[in-house]
């Protein structure tokens, strides 16, 4: 009976926080949404209330919350078996998504490893890099972010996720990202990609010279969603290449038809020598990857790398039909959507004085919060608003039932990421929502 009883307090919103109060390690400000079920780009919670889901789970569930195709392959391979450990059985599915995987890449990206998150997907990649280049040193961007295991956080860019657990992994230098609204090297309003000679500094004053790769987000998510310039990826890689170090592209965020590509770097015609993947690849399965050249991917040597439940059937099984359904028509969708998206966003910084820039690529944006009198380049010092963007986050949860992420180095920046599946309608009513929210609190 006490059993019983426990079970049905927990159907109310209310007994899942606060289950999560006494039994959950709070790492986590959590929404207080619990879900009970979601569909599409819709969230049910516990106490009834649907939302209008723009934030995908953090940029996850990119075919649509319980994709009928995806759940489906899921279920089939759930009845075949769930788990022989791929790396000691090989197995169906991870034999045909790699070469999935291998199609949807840019250039010849030809082999991956399947792991089970993105943290572990850029690990794995450092390890590749250093194996193949014999070098050691890594150099990744100021303010981004690659997970929260301590090699991944050493090359996170952003001392707010480190306090209090470094030191981290040794041997890693930063250098600028193209944030080009806050760029104090340039105009101001546009990163060009002289910018990126930086990284030709960096490498020259604070690394040895050794260095196995340069780890970059085509677009930084976690930073507020920061588009480079076109030519400054290219540059990065030049130098990187110059230095006899790998191009390792994180597209962990961007990737899976995010942005309008199937992966980022098309937009800035970019082949990296190493690319990451996680969230989109299995529309929320826990899967990860990192895929290389043939000639890359075999410095690798048995017993050098391995996962228990890294390429588990089920989840690949579930990545197969998320491609699937990204090449049916999604990622068209994203591209479509995201134009419409991108200038709605962008008039916002004429509209409103706390509108300081809206940027991004395909269904991957940012609208960057400051102080009112603040806008504009960074010689006006626009001073970032992150208490706004709570507060708008805030409302547009709790008056108008829609969850919008907030983000950025500063935490001032609103993300809106949806589930690329989302019609022109549910995006006209979360544009009309973010204003009305701006307007009732500025
Ligand atoms: C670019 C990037 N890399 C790596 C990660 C880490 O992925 P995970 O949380 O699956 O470990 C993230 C997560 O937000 C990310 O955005």
């Amino acid at each position: 009976m006490p059993e019983q009883q426990s079970d049905a307090n927990r159907r109310s919103n209310s007994a899942i926080v606060s289950s999560y109060d006494e039994r959950v390690m709070p790492v986590w400000k959590s929404l207080d949404v619990p879900v009970k079920r979601a569909s599409g780009c819709t969230l049910e919670d516990f106490d009834g209330n649907e939302y209008l889901d723009i934030f995908s789970g953090i940029s996850v569930t990119n075919v649509g919350h319980r994709n009928e195709a995806v759940v489906d392959a899921a279920k089939e391979q759930l009845d075949e078996f769930v788990h022989g450990c791929s790396y000691l059985h090989p197995n169906e599915p991870v034999a045909d998504l790699a070469e999935r995987v291998a199609e949807v890449t840019p250039g010849d990206l030809q082999k991956s490893f399947f792991c089970n998150s993105g943290t572990e997907a850029v690990e794995g990649a450092i390890k590749l890099a250093r194996k193949y280049t014999g070098s050691k040193e890594v150099v990744a961007l100021e303010m981004g972010f690659h997970g929260r295991t301590l090699g991944s956080l050493a090359l996170t860019g952003n001392k707010s996720y480190k306090q209090g657990v470094a030191p981290t992994l040794n041997d890693v230098a930063h250098t600028a990202p193209p944030y080009g609204y806050r760029c104090p090297r340039c105009d101001g309003t546009h990163c060009d990609p002289s910018c990126a000679d930086e990284l030709e500094r960096i490498i020259g004053s604070h690394t040895s010279g050794d260095v196995a790769a340069v780890v970059v987000e085509p677009v930084m998510g976690e930073a507020g969603i920061i588009v480079p310039p076109d030519g400054w990826l290219n540059r990065v890689q030049e130098i990187a290449h110059d230095h006899g170090a790998l191009l390792i592209l994180d597209e962990v965020q961007t990737g899976y038809g995010r942005t309008g590509e199937f992966f980022a770097s098309s937009h800035f015609d970019v082949e990296p020598d190493i690319l990451t993947q996680a969230k989109g690849i299995a529309n929320g399965l826990p899967l990860g990857a990192f895929t290389a050249s043939a000639e890359i991917a075999d410095a690798f040597e048995s017993g050098d790398h391995l996962s228990t439940f890294g390429g588990n059937p089920v989840a690949c099984a579930a990545a197969l039909a998320t491609i699937d359904e990204l090449r049916g028509g999604i990622v068209d969708n994203a591209r479509e959507q995201g134009e419409w998206l991108g200038s709605e966003l962008e008039a916002l910084e004429d509209e409103y004085d706390v509108v300081g820039q809206a940027r991004g690529l395909g269904l991957m944006w940012g609208v960057e919060l400051v102080e009112p009198g603040t806008t504009g380049p960074h010689s006006d010092a626009p001073r970032p608003d992150s208490d706004l963007a709570a507060a708008v986050s805030d409302h547009l949860r709790e008056e108008s039932n829609v969850v919008m992420g907030v983000g950025g180095y500063y935490k001032n920046v609103m993300r809106i990421q949806p589930p690329l599946t989302i019609s022109r309608s549910q995006l006209e009513r979360a544009t009309s929502e973010l204003r009305t929210a701006l307007d009732q609190l500025t």
